[in-house]
């Protein structure tokens, strides 16, 4: 199980906990907002786009190939940008924090 923090893009904190599935199903499951899912999780639609909180980069990895081209020309990509459908819900991930890019 893990405990996960999704800041959602109104600056509302939703804590839910998880096993299983990915951070975009995480979010959608428990109606995050400014998670979308569109594509049902095949990394074209960036609808699962988020921040990685700092602390947490490095735990979480970084960005596939598919997520690297998703997220060229996104204007609001940063360096901890992650796809939600693209990152697996581990007990290591226990206590991530992400910030919900939205729409
Ligand atoms: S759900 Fe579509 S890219 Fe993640």
């Amino acid at each position: 199980l893990a405990r996960i923090t999704f800041i959602t893009p109104a600056g509302q904190e939703r804590v839910v906990n998880v096993e299983g599935g990915t951070l975009m199903t995480a979010a959608t499951k428990n109606q995050v907002d400014g998670i979308e899912g569109a594509c049902g999780g095949v990394c074209s639609c960036a609808t699962c786009h988020v921040h990685v909180d700092a602390a947490w980069v490095e735990k979480v990895g970084p960005q596939n190939v598919a997520e690297q081209g998703m997220l060229e020309f996104d204007e609001r990509a940063t360096p901890t940008s992650r796809l939600g459908c693209q990152v697996k819900i581990t007990p290591e991930l226990d206590g991530l924090k992400v910030k919900v890019v939205g729409p």
